[in-house]
């Protein structure tokens, strides 16, 4: 916990800003609340394999993976025309488009400072690589906008880059820095990368089944925009001729919340949100299984802990 609030100190700093505008969004994003499930992972992920490191880098390298995520989740609600996040109205709505993208780049260009200032090779090549594959998950999503039939395995992919491969560099990161040998840091990485998965998949059940008072997000946004996630992938078989052009039709062509509830209702009737939590949870267990390889700590503990939270959370 002292470690997530060094860390949250270190954040403010990096978001200071001449520039008036990079200042407020930075401050905006940074103050509307978030879990900061990354920098906690970079923590845990040193604190599992040793005690016996320098925790200013980890600080570092928390408010570095925190900033990133504020960049991409700026850029993630432009594309996605997202009009709230964490309860609070988008930068893009607030301070207009450019301004957010332009802002998101600012961070992302700050990260890489604080990586630059570690110095660590392996974690500035992994964690780079994981910038460009979440870019590219995101490009890649928006190329199959309005894709009704994406095969599964595309879907999962994309998950694979845009989510979990950089929860897999968070955990990663923080055991390099404790000197973690490379067996201890590949368990680390798998246990990210299936975290990650399970975390995404959990997040898409979510945009169906979310409370948006909880989740300070719109409900149905993916729907809505024509982004095929596991609980439609997972209904398209079941349906009816008639039952399947009905919800072709409404994908991505916007929607009353009478048709979100049939769609849900069969999302529900026929077992497409129980087979997604089943992939979540299966997820979360192959997260655990990588476990195995990592000596028992409190920090280990908290890190299976969190396997069974992102799975179970509501926000
Ligand atoms: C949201 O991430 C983006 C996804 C990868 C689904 P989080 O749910 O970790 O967002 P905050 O930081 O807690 O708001
Ligand atoms: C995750 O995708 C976003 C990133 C990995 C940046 P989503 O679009 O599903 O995330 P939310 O639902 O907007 O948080
Ligand atoms: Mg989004
Ligand atoms: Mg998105």
């Amino acid at each position: 916990v002292n470690e997530v609030i060094e860390c949250e100190r270190i954040l403010a700093d990096k978001l200071q800003s001449n520039v008036l505008t990079v200042e407020q969004i930075g401050n905006h994003v940074a103050q509307s609340g978030g879990k900061r499930l990354r920098p906690l992972l970079v923590s845990l992920g040193a604190r599992c394999i040793s005690n016996d490191y320098d925790p200013k880098r980890i600080h570092n390298i928390g408010a570095c993976v925190e900033m990133i995520h504020m960049a991409t989740l700026i850029h993630d609600d432009v594309i996605d025309g997202a009009p709230t996040r964490r309860g609070r109205p988008t930068p893009h709505q607030v301070w207009g488009t450019t301004e957010a993208i332009l802002t998101g780049d600012v961070l992302l260009a700050k990260a890489m400072e604080i990586l630059a200032a570690d110095g660590d090779l392996d974690i500035i090549r992994s964690i780079s690589s994981a910038v460009v594959d979440l870019a590219e998950g995101e490009v890649r999503e928006l190329e199959t906008r309005g894709n009704f039939d994406l095969p599964e395995t595309e879907h999962l992919n994309i998950l694979q880059r845009k989510t979990a491969t950089f929860m897999a560099c968070c955990c990663m990161a923080g055991a390099i820095v404790a000197g973690a040998k490379p067996e201890l840091r590949h368990a680390l990485w798998s246990y990210g990368n299936s975290l990650g998965m399970a975390f995404q998949i959990a997040d898409d059940l979510l945009d169906f089944l979310g409370d948006d008072a909880k989740t300070g997000k719109v409900r149905a946004t993916d729907f809505r925009d024509g982004c095929a996630t596991l609980p439609l992938i997972l209904l398209r078989n079941e349906l009816a001729e008639d039952e399947s052009t009905f919800v072709r039709n409404k994908f991505g062509n916007g929607m009353h919340d009478s048709d979100l509830e049939t769609i849900s209702k069969w999302m529900e009737e026929k077992g497409a949100f129980a087979k997604s939590r089943s992939a979540a949870a299966a997820y979360a267990q192959s997260s655990l299984d990588a476990l195995d390889a990592v000596p028992d700590s409190q920090a280990k503990k908290l890190l299976a802990s969190l396997a069974e939270f992102v799975v179970q959370r509501e926000a």
